[in-house]
């Protein structure tokens, strides 16, 4: 089972500038974030909410280059969940949009940066020329060594435990499997994040106080830390922030303080 890890710096050619405000021991391994507020942010200057989530594009180019000069190695963002769908088709297919736009702008410069893209997330609904993008990504990048970033496009977290159900109940039947050896390990092995340590730190932008069915089963013990900007507005220095944050929380991880254990 992928237990948490103290954090490991990762050699990264995006690396420009490591910043000096985060101690090296103290930067998470893996960073999850609930990217929230587009439609805020444009309400408050009387824009559609597509252009919140235009901007919310700008914000998520600062925080892979922020997630790199730090160390970070894993960087997860929640870009379309399966509730979603929930909204206008136009708003839908503008987000789509933009996904297919950020992938054919910055893939080249994302490779070049020798980071390894990464998609969960359902592929029922999506059109085929989404899916051929978001394969020719991972599959571009597959061998890069650098920040891995894990796109949750159609993500839901209790969709994704479904799936890992089926698959096992899948080899259970076709006597692969033996019921009694099933543990957290054998579930792991089935998730869409197979491979991937659970995230540290999850930050939610926005002020709102919940996990809207983002990696349920991976943010057992991960540090959450929420931010009141809006997701347009989240730069390098919320970043370190959140990251200052995390790096004054005590994890026990049900057992006792480094000190008294
Ligand atoms: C987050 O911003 C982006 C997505 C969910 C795709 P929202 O669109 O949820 O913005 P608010 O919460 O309405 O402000
Ligand atoms: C969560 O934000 C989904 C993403 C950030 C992609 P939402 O704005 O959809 O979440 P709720 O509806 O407020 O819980
Ligand atoms: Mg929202």
């Amino acid at each position: 089972m992928s237990r948490p890890m103290p954090s490991e710096s990762t050699a990264l050619s995006l690396a420009a500038d490591p910043s000096p405000a985060v101690e090296p021991a103290r930067v998470p391994r893996h960073v999850a974030i609930i990217m929230d507020g587009n439609g805020r942010w444009a309400a408050r200057r009387g824009l559609p909410r597509l252009e919140g989530h235009r901007r919310g594009i700008e914000a998520v180019r600062s925080a892979v280059r922020t997630a790199g000069e730090m160390g970070v190695g894993y960087l997860t963002i929640y870009g379309f969940s399966i509730e979603n769908w929930r909204r206008p088709a136009d708003e839908v297919s503008g987000l789509f949009g933009l996904m297919k736009r950020f992938v054919r702008v910055d893939l080249a410069q994302l490779h070049d940066a020798n980071v390894r893209l990464r998609v969960i997330g359902g592929r029922t609904g999506l059109d085929d020329d989404i899916l051929a993008l978001l394969d020719e990504a991972q599959d571009l990048t597959r061998r890069n060594t650098g920040l891995t970033l894990v796109v949750a496009f159609n993500y839901g977290g209790r969709q994704e435990i479904v799936e890992a159900a089926r698959e096992i109940a899948r080899q259970v039947r076709d006597g692969r499997l033996d019921p009694d050896e099933i543990d957290a390990c054998t579930i792991e092995s089935v998730l869409a994040t197979r491979g991937i340590p659970d995230p540290d730190l999850v930050i939610r932008t926005s002020g709102e106080l919940r996990l809207s069915n983002f990696l349920p089963w991976q943010t057992t013990y991960s540090e959450f830390v929420v931010l009141p900007d809006l997701w347009p507005d989240f730069d390098a220095g919320s970043f370190h922030k959140a990251v200052a944050a995390f790096g004054q929380r005590d994890r026990r991880f049900g057992g006792l303080t480094a000190e008294r254990a």
